[in-house]
Formats: C-alpha cells, sequence, structure tokens
C-alpha cells in the first residue's frame, strides 16, 4: 500500500479533470476586503499574485530571470524574494501599491536560516543545544532584524528529515530524530511569527522542503530517495506536522519526487495530507523553478501541462519558473484548470497578504529607522554568542586536557579554520557580514591576549598543506604551552548542492594535525564543519576535539571561551557520528532486524566484515568538564492508559570538581508491536546545573504524544497496549531502563489523528 494509495483510495473518483479537487472544498470565505478584492481582479492580476520573482541580493537558484521593477510593474509579481533593506523593500512596495490598478502590496521572501545579520549556529549545530527556548529566541532575533529590513516571509524552518551527512543540507537540519525535529519546528516557527503575524517584526513561517527532500539517494543532492510509507509517517512528516499545528502560514514544496510524484505536483502530500488531514489553510509554495521541472522529471510534457499539475496539486505561488505566468490564463480559458481553483490560491495569497497587515500598511517593515536600530543589536550579537556556547559538543577530552589555563603564557593556534571569517558564519549566511564574525583567532586573543603571546599559523588551506606548512606550523607549536589546531570544512562545502562523498577531513588537515599533536604538548582540536565527519584517525591522536560547527557571528569567542573554562560545553550531538562513510545511514534510532548486531562483529548477525556496528560518537554524546552519575530512571505509575501521563524521574549527581550541567536524554522502545520498532527512540530531554556533589533530579512526562506512531490502519496513534522500555542517560548508547506498561484507554476511545 503506497503513501497515495492510503490516502487517495477513497476519493479516486473524485479527482477527474471537470471536477475541483477536493482541497478546493477547502476554500475558505476570506475577509470581505479580500473577497471584494478578488472580485475585481483580472484573469491576468490574479495569475500575477501567483509568481514569485527573484532579486539580486542573493543567489539561490541556477538562474535569476526577471527584473524586479518590470515584473511588478506588468503585475507579474505577486511577491519577491532576495530582496533586503528598509529603504529598497520600501521603494519595491511604492511601485506595487502607487503604480498598479490594484495596488496589492508584496510578499517579501528571504532564506533566513540561522539569522539575518546576526548570525547564529547554523540549524544542525542549534539542534545540539537541545534548547527549545533559546531556538526560539534566535528565531525571535533573526525576524526581528529582517523584517526591519523590509521581510515579511521567512523560508524557514528547513525541517528535513535526514540520516545521511553526505547530503549538504544536514547544515540546515535538525539532525536524525524526527521528534527532536517536531519540537524544534514549533519553536522555530513560534519565533518566526511572534506572537501576531501583523506586529512589524514578525514573519510568515515557511515549512520546507514538503516532503521528503531529506530522505536522498547516497547523500546526493536532489535525489529524492524512495521512502516507505512508514519512513514517511513516522520520519519525514511529524516535524511538518507539528510546524503546522504551531500555525505556519507557508509550506514550501519540494523538489524531489515521494511514490514517482515530485512535491509540487503531489496532490497527495499538499491535498490528501497537507490540507484535508492537517487543516493547513496557508499559502503552498514551490522550491526555486521545481514548477518547471516537472518537465525533467519527466512526468509533465510542456510548461502548460507542468503549470496545470502543480496548480491543482495545490501548489500556491510558483517560485521563479514562470510557468504559472506564462501558462495559466490559457489553461483556465480552455477548462484544463478550474478559475475556482485559481481563486483558492489567490485567496490563500491574499489572506496571508491581510494577516501580515500588509494591506494596513505596506511600509510598516520598511523603516530605515528601525532597521538601524535593530538589526546586529549588541545584545543580539550576545544571543548568538550564548547559543554558540550551547552547542558546541566535547567530543573527546582525555587527561583532561581541556579546559585550558588562562595563565598560560604562550598559545599557539593553528590550521586553516582558524581565522576564517565566512567559514565562521556558515552557509546559508543571509546578509551576515563576514567581517562582524569573531573568528578563534580573534576569540583566543579576546580572551587571553592581554596575559599570554597567541602564536598563529594557518597550516596552508583547508584543501592543500605544504611539507612547508606543516614545518612552519609544527616550529610555532613547538614554541607554545598548548596548541589549539582549526580543522574542518569550508562553509561552501555545506548548504545546497553541497554534497560530498567523503567526510574525511578536506585537503591535508589530518597530516598536519598528525605532525603537530607528535609534539606532545597539550592540543585540543576545534572542529568547524557543518555535517558528521570521519575523523576516527583524528580521534585516536588528538587528546581533545570540540564541535564546533559554523558557529556563526560570535563562534571563535564562544570557542575560546570553553577552552578556556570560562564558559561550558554544553552540546550533544544531534547526528550520529560514522567511524566510515561506508557505514551510512548509522544512526540511533535503527530497527533490530532478525539478527542484531552484538557489540562485536559475530557470522549470521547484521553490520560489516571490516567495521564494528558502533558509531564513533553516537547520538546524544557530548562530555562537560565534569562527571555526572545518573541514577536509574523512575516512574510515578508503573502503567498508564489512553490519555494519560507519568512521569519520568532521574536522579543526577555531579561526581567532578566543577559545576556543570547534565543533559539527560529520555528514549523508549516498544517492546512488542504490530511492526517493529526502534531499538530506541529519543522521546525527552531535561538539563540541569549543579556543583560539584550537588544532586538533583529531573521529570519528563511520557504520554499518548510519546508513544505514537503510525498504526498499520493508517493513523498516528499508540499501541493499543504493550510494555514499553522506558531509558534514560546521558547519550543514546548510554542507558539505564526502567519498562512502564500501556494499557488500553477505558471506554473504546477514537484516538485522534494526532501525527503525520
Ligand atoms: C533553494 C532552496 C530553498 C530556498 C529557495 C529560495 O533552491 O532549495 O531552500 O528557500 O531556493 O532561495
Amino acid at each position: 500500500m503506497t503513501l497515495r494509495t492510503i490516502v487517495c483510495a477513497a476519493l479516486a473518483a473524485a479527482v477527474l479533470a471537470t471536477v475541483p479537487l477536493a482541497g478546493s472544498a477547502h476554500a475558505q470565505q476570506a475577509s470581505k476586503r479580500v473577497e471584494d478584492l478578488l472580485a475585481r481582479m483580472t484573469l491576468e492580476e490574479k495569475i500575477g499574485q501567483l509568481n514569485l520573482v527573484s532579486g539580486h541580493h542573493a543567489v539561490t537558484g541556477p538562474y535569476t530571470r526577471s527584473d524586479v521593477r518590470s515584473a511588478i510593474l506588468k503585475g507579474e509579481a505577486g511577491g519577491l524574494f532576495n530582496v533586503y533593506g528598509a529603504a529598497y523593500t520600501r521603494g519595491l512596495q511604492e511601485i506595487a501599491t502607487t503604480q498598479t490598478r490594484l495596488g496589492i502590496p508584496l510578499l517579501l521572501g528571504f532564506d533566513v536560516l540561522h539569522g539575518y545579520r546576526t548570525i547564529f549556529p547554523v540549524p544542525l549545530a542549534q539542534a545540539a543545544t537541545f534548547d527549545m527556548a533559546a531556538i526560539e529566541q534566535a528565531e525571535r532575533i533573526a525576524a526581528a532584524e529582517a523584517a526591519a529590513a523590509g521581510v515579511n516571509w521567512i523560508f524557514a524552518p528547513m525541517l528535513d528529515h535526514s540520516r545521511d551527512p553526505r547530503w549538504g543540507r544536514v547544515v540546515e537540519s535538525f539532525g536524525e530524530s524526527a521528534w527532536l525535529g517536531a519540537r524544534i519546528g514549533e519553536a522555530r516557527v513560534r519565533g518566526l511569527q511572534g506572537r501576531s503575524l501583523k506586529s512589524p517584526d514578525s514573519v510568515a513561517a515557511c515549512a520546507k522542503h514538503f516532503a521528503g527532500n531529506g530522505a536522498t539517494e547516497g547523500g546526493r543532492e536532489y535525489s529524492g530517495g524512495d521512502v516507505s510509507v512508514r519512513a514517511m509517517r513516522d520520519q519525514q512528516l511529524p516535524p511538518f506536522k507539528a510546524a503546522v499545528d504551531a500555525g505556519a502560514r507557508c509550506v514550501m514544496a519540494a523538489f524531489n519526487a515521494v511514490d514517482g510524484i515530485p512535491g509540487v505536483a503531489n496532490d497527495t502530500l499538499l491535498r490528501d495530507i497537507l490540507r484535508r488531514e492537517w487543516g493547513f489553510k496557508g499559502v503552498v509554495v514551490s522550491d526555486f523553478g521545481a514548477i518547471e521541472e516537472l518537465i525533467v522529471h519527466g512526468v509533465a510534457e510542456n510548461p502548460a501541462d507542468a503549470g496545470r499539475q502543480a496548480l491543482r496539486a495545490g501548489t500556491d505561488i510558483d517560485m521563479e519558473s514562470r510557468t504559472f505566468v506564462t501558462q495559466l490564463a490559457t489553461l483556465v480559458r480552455e477548462g484544463k484548470v478550474l478559475a475556482s481553483e485559481l481563486d483558492d490560491a489567490v485567496r490563500r495569497i491574499l489572506v496571508l497578504k491581510e494577516e501580515l497587515g500588509l494591506f494596513d500598511d505596506p511600509y510598516a517593515r520598511s523603516s530605515p529607522e528601525r532597521e538601524a536600530a535593530t538589526v546586529g543589536r549588541p545584545d543580539h550579537f550576545q544571543a548568538a554568542r550564548a547559543m554558540a556556547e550551547k552547542s558546541m559538543v566535547l567530543l573527546k577530552n582525555d587527561r583532561n586536557t581541556l579546559p585550558f589555563s588562562t595563565k598560560l603564557q604562550r598559545v599557539a593556534v593553528i590550521g586553516p579554520l582558524a581565522d576564517g571569517k565566512a567559514d565562521t558564519l556558515g552557509p546559508w549566511a543571509a546578509n551576515g557580514n563576514p567581517e562582524d564574525a569573531t573568528t578563534l583567532l580573534a576569540g583566543v586573543r579576546r580572551v587571553v591576549g592581554d596575559t599570554a603571546e597567541v602564536l598563529y599559523a594557518s597550516g596552508g588551506t583547508i584543501d592543500r598543506t605544504s611539507p612547508a606548512d606543516i614545518a612552519a606550523a609544527v616550529k610555532l607549536a613547538a614554541r607554545a604551552e598548548a596548541v589549539i589546531l582549526a580543522l574542518g570544512e569550508r562553509s561552501t562545502m555545506s548548504g545546497e548542492s553541497a554534497s560530498r562523498a567523503s567526510l574525511d577531513l578536506p585537503g591535508d588537515q589530518l597530516a598536519l594535525a598528525r605532525a603537530v599533536i607528535a609534539l606532545g604538548k597539550p592540543t585540543a582540536v576545534v572542529l568547524f564543519n557543518g555535517r558528521p565527519l570521519t575523523i576516527e584517525d583524528l580521534d585516536r591522536e588528538a587528546p581533545a576535539i570540540l564541535e564546533a560547527w559554523f558557529p556563526g557571528s560570535e563562534g571563535g569567542l564562544a570557542a575560546a571561551r570553553i577552552l578556556f573554562g570560562l564558559a561550558e560545553p554544553q552540546g550533544r550531538l544531534p547526528m550520529t557520528f560514522p567511524r566510515s562513510v561506508g557505514q551510512i545511514p548509522i544512526y540511533h534510532d535503527e530497527r533490530p532486524t532478525g539478527r542484531p548486531a552484538g557489540p562485536q562483529p559475530k557470522p549470521y548477525t547484521t553490520g560489516y566484515q571490516d567495521v564494528g556496528p558502533t558509531p564513533l560518537y553516537p547520538f546524544g554524546h557530548g562530555l562537560t568538564y565534569t562527571t555526572f552519575f545518573m541514577g536509574t530512571p523512575r516512574l510515578d505509575r508503573p502503567a498508564i492508559a489512553g490519555g494519560e501521563t507519568a512521569t519520568v524521574s532521574v536522579d543526577v549527581m555531579n561526581t567532578g570538581a566543577r559545576t556543570g550541567t547534565a543533559h539527560v536524554q529520555l528514549y523508549i522502545r516498544h517492546r512488542l508491536a504490530r511492526v517493529s520498532r526502534p531499538v530506541k527512540e529519543l522521546r525527552g530531554f531535561a538539563r540541569i546545573t549543579l556543583p560539584p556533589g550537588g544532586v538533583g533530579v529531573v521529570k519528563m512526562p511520557i504520554g499518548e504524544a510519546e508513544l505514537a506512531f503510525w498504526q498499520p490502519e493508517g493513523r498516528m496513534a499508540p499501541p493499543s497496549s504493550g510494555k514499553i522500555d522506558v531509558m534514560a542517560g546521558p547519550d543514546s548508547a548510554t542507558l539505564k531502563s526502567i519498562i512502564l506498561e500501556y494499557r488500553p484507554a477505558g471506554p473504546a476511545r477514537q484516538a485522534s489523528n494526532t501525527g503525520g
């Protein structure tokens, strides 16, 4: 049974060329203002609202076809993207509202994935904080800065679930846990849209890329691997459902095909699930050029066919392919697209513009005064630094190499990532200015520069380290009391169109590291990267490794503060680090198979002959500068029935010599179900900061929402009954367990369709 079959079986008869698709039954009567406006619009004016044109402040696709001013004047732009700046956007809104017949203001979209001008750590790094409040605050700041520059629509959150770090866009994602992704999706939507969409510091959020875009084949960009119904329902869809439930006003249809049908033409996804099952009433925008690409996919014969399929499937806005604006008038006149379907799309766009307050004041977000007062504010930079400190993951710290003493007299900072401003910001850095970035070298100088001599050598480049580079680096390191090695990827090695077949450190960085580490000095590696890397050799030789990701504007200072103990490493891995690229996909919530791997390779069990079954670092891994004891989880009740919630308590003690923050993670396993369930699934997390010797307890709920999964009969619900392993610990590989009984609810309850 395919996804399409399950959802559409009862409706196949309705999807006839001359019958409005069932989704249009959702056409909501809008406000009088919107309905009056719609009634006055010509066919061409309606179609113009469906066209989204790229400006020139960023290049995010293979082409830019239109001049934005002429597109507006010709009535061929309901919105623009890749434009920002209060004065510039004010001018664009002025053209739209004073130089066109109906004066309809513009949607102005931009990819603000981790900050507008104040750049926060990349989304994968933010996921490593496991701190939803911090993530929401970061989005609040990003929205306020972008809105102050005239942007009213942000193409975020990116909610693609992926288990393949070869894919460059894992940097934009929440990692491998769909449940964590759902929590992050709702936090980001709340942060971006704020309390009121009309507020000039709020923007419309756009959850992307719907759906299955992260299930790549081989980690190759745009490949769109085959996704089973279960994988779709249990992994790909829940983050989007959470974003829609949090009120996201837009969803971006993905490039990839699901069940053979590309996102923009996939009426199963767009109409049956998104609109009918989830009740989504917002706007669906295509990804860049995706409507025209239906032809390349081989599912549309020509632009007219592509435009017809996309509109009928539920795509409202055409990003940059110009298919709607060139084809829809004829399609409507020929009756191949119903006028009512076009009106539904236009109505949804006008409703969004009204919700954003654009009809009341199209200039509210284009105030140069507010822009100057908001963008890049010092407190925003402080928030970015705090987030960066929370995102960094201490992967290894043998012999308590870290933290270094602030009393050191001479420190060497070596490596091609030590002073990379753009590489500190990372990909998708919006209007971030690399000159604003505090690099690791600058951060170390700020932290200890007054008391220590800070030596620096680049050790060559990311791609090439010559023997002379290595010799110079070793010579410099030999003079130091401690050495910091800054290694990793270039920011352009992550993000869109940045898949890598190898996850090794690029270039000769390992050779550089080996030569420096061989000196035997206290040495810490700081990694700057946008994905899990295969660094088993480095792990074998480096005494300490700090994962800094692409940490944003204040990332270098955050890393330096952690290295010298002024801040503690609090991050935990949101994605498994494989030992070898050959192990991919390797992740925490795997299913057992009938012959699960043991701790060591064994014949007739799953795994490889040449690599063990475990990752280098497991999901949830992260060390601190102290140590903690975490007790066996306790339950406030041995069993729950439908609708009830149990509380899981875990005792924590700081058994080390420094104050620290413990992350307790909660996992479950359905011991017995009608379908084979993962051996563990993240379903909760809690933090507690304790002084040396301090004890405390963290509590986390377990109820239907945590126990639900896609049931064979096609609904998101807990099993009717069963035993649940409830596991808790500092990471996914170090867990203690207790059993929770799940019993049927009282009188037969119709489980609500709560899930993806
Ligand atoms: C790109 C990306 C998408 C982005 C869009 C607009 O192709 O896939 O994430 O929002 O174009 O820039």
